[in-house]
């Protein structure tokens, strides 16, 4: 398989990351099937996909016909045997777990194309997890997305048993969908970016879930001394509660940590409420106007009140 030859990309999962990748492929000229397990969810990531091409349009990123082009290339399906047959790269963005990724690519193993390459867009585990379960691992390895509204930066991270026209090929494939790949020499939890994310947001976590401090203090601490627009929650929000439980939960489980399971009972406190994030609306914040993204959070002045005469 050579980079002329990938046309169809199959992204598995249209949730969060699932909706950005299909819409990043499609706008760079690549047939997309957006695959969920109902018509109902992939309705649903339809009209967010829409609304992330309209913002787009509205940033002057795409004109108004290609974005209408890049919607017109994205099928949704949510039948494997249809969505797979005719794959020739595939993005997996189902939920953080090792069981349900293997499961997944076990069962595209066997519709897709011998030639397919497989991809997933893990944001915690390591390829080498369920690089059996492909049925292909010489054609395997993680191709790792970030907010793709925000930053163009990928990570390519092969397992052992990645070959290296297979890394060349998603280097290339990255490229061409305007992606800037940073391939790492060896497996390793978090990649690059993401471990350094995870320890940051693991001290943030438990600054709250210990009652050191309230979440607006922390995001307010990062977001002054560092002068950045977004701290610790208001990147959880970003990201999802329920995908930060999830790899919160797996690695207590699998480390027996102590810390990482409170943390993991903080998220859970709030997702039980329906707080999942922006994509809920609401999280450690309401959203679309999430109170860190008004002028005075930084500072957290209150008015000082006219002295009485
Ligand atoms: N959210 C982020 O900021 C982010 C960034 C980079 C990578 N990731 C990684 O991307 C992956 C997906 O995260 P997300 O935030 O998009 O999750 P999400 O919960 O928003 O979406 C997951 C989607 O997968 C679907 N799904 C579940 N089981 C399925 C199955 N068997 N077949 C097909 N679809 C199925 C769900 O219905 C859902 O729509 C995770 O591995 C995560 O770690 C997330």
């Amino acid at each position: 398989m050579n980079l002329e030859e990938i046309k169809k990309i199959l992204v598995i999962g249209s949730g969060t990351m699932g909706q950005q990748i299909g819409l990043v492929c499609a706008m760079n000229g690549y047939d997309v099937t957006l695959h969920d397990l109902s018509e109902e969810l992939l309705v649903k990531a339809m009209a967010r996909v829409r609304k992330m091409a309209n913002g787009y349009v509205r940033a002057g990123r795409l004109s108004q016909a290609e974005a209408a082009a890049a919607i017109d290339r994205i099928s949704p399906s949510s039948d494997p045997e249809g969505a797979g047959r005719d794959a020739d790269f595939v993005s997996e963005s189902v939920p953080e777990d090792p069981v349900l990724k293997g499961r997944v690519f076990a069962l595209f193993n066997g519709i897709c194309p011998e030639r397919s390459i497989f991809t997933t867009n893990t944001s915690t585990l390591i390829p080498s997890m369920f690089a059996e379960a492909t049925g292909r691992p010489d054609r395997f390895a993680a191709f790792h997305f970030h907010d793709v509204r925000f930053t163009n930066l990928v990570d390519i991270m092969p397992h052992p048993g990645t070959s290296e026209a297979t890394v060349r090929l998603i280097e290339d494939f990255a490229r061409r969908i305007g992606q800037n790949p940073v391939t790492l020499k060896k497996e390793n939890y978090g990649y690059v970016f993401n471990a350094m994310l995870s320890a940051w947001l693991d001290t943030a976590e438990a600054l709250a879930a210990n009652e050191v401090s309230s979440v607006e203090d922390i995001d307010r601490s990062w977001m002054a001394v560092f002068h950045m627009p977004i701290g610790p929650f208001g990147i959880i929000d970003s990201i999802g509660l329920d995908t930060v439980w999830k790899v919160n939960d797996f690695w207590a489980t699998q480390l027996n940590h102590g810390q990482f399971r409170k943390n993991a009972e903080f998220l859970k406190s709030y997702i039980d409420q329906g707080r999942l994030g922006e994509k809920s609306g609401r999280g450690f914040y309401e959203y679309p106007d999430p109170e860190f993204r008004k002028p005075d959070f930084k500072t957290n002045r209150k008015k000082v009140p006219e002295p009485g005469i």
